[in-house]
């Protein structure tokens, strides 16, 4: 009859499926997961493709906000005129009763919605980037005369260490509470792409 028939082949069932399970957790089946997941990520960036996103993030307004063509800093999402006529300086610092440290803290004051880093102040009027192009910011960071006599190496350190950089990806909050938005390119993908692309000989796309 049947039901022999079945309890005949109910160990062997029991053996597959035991069998399965050990064989799912397996070392060498795991290390093939890993394996697939490896070239993926580490595939290096060419000089254009590097280009793309450094300068996704120095034209972002976390940048630029601090980089502007004038003398006034600008503030938030619309990059409007800093409040309280807050002016450059004779030395970026601001003037006066109204130097950047009487309110930029060296962290942000996510109270009182003040950013905040070392050394708060305005980049100066040669490193001016709002209005210009990706190709002229490019120019003008590889260029000694307005980068603050920066070789290669020293801007490359700059973009990847220096503190008023890396405030853009922690911006704290504005005055109502609001999170700043951070640049659209990660900082671990920004310091890769600054890298790749100094490797490359920090090759400008034709204009
Ligand atoms: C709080 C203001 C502030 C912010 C925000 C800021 N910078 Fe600057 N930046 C400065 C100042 C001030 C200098 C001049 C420092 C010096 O020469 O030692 C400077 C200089 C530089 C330089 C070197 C000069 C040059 O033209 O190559 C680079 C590169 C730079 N900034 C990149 C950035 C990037 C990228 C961001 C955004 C992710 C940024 N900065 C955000 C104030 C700022
Ligand atoms: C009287 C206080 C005060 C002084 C002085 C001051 N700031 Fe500010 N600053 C603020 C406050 C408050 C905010 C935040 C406004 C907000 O986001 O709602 C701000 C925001 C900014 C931002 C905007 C950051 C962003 O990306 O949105 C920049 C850039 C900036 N300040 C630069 C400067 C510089 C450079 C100086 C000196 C030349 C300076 N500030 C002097 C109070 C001040």
């Amino acid at each position: 009859m049947i039901i022999p028939e079945r309890s005949r082949w109910f160990p062997v069932l029991i053996l597959l499926l035991v069998g399965g399970l050990l064989g799912l957790s397996a070392p060498e089946n795991r290390s093939n997961s890993q394996i697939e997941v490896i070239p993926q990520s580490a595939t290096p960036l060419d000089g254009m493709q590097a280009f793309d996103q450094v300068m996704q993030v120095l034209t972002h307004k976390r940048c630029v906000n601090c980089h502007p063509a004038g003398d006034r800093p600008r503030q938030g999402e619309d990059s409007h005129y800093h409040n309280f006529g807050v002016q450059r300086g004779k030395g970026n610092h601001g003037v006066a009763a109204l130097t950047c440290n009487t309110c930029h803290q060296a962290e942000n004051n996510n109270y009182a919605g003040v950013p905040g880093a070392p050394d708060w102040s305005l980049a100066p009027r040669s490193m001016a980037w709002e209005g210009l192009s990706r190709v002229e910011i490019a120019q003008s960071i590889l260029d000694p005369a307005r980068n603050g006599g920066r070789t290669l190496a020293q801007t490359v350190s700059h973009l990847t260490e220096h503190e008023l950089v890396l405030w853009a990806w922690d911006p704290g909050v504005d005055a109502n509470g609001i999170p700043r938005e951070k640049p659209p390119v990660s900082k671990v993908d920004f310091i890769k792409a600054v890298r790749a692309w100094a490797a490359a000989g920090a090759p400008i796309p034709a204009k």
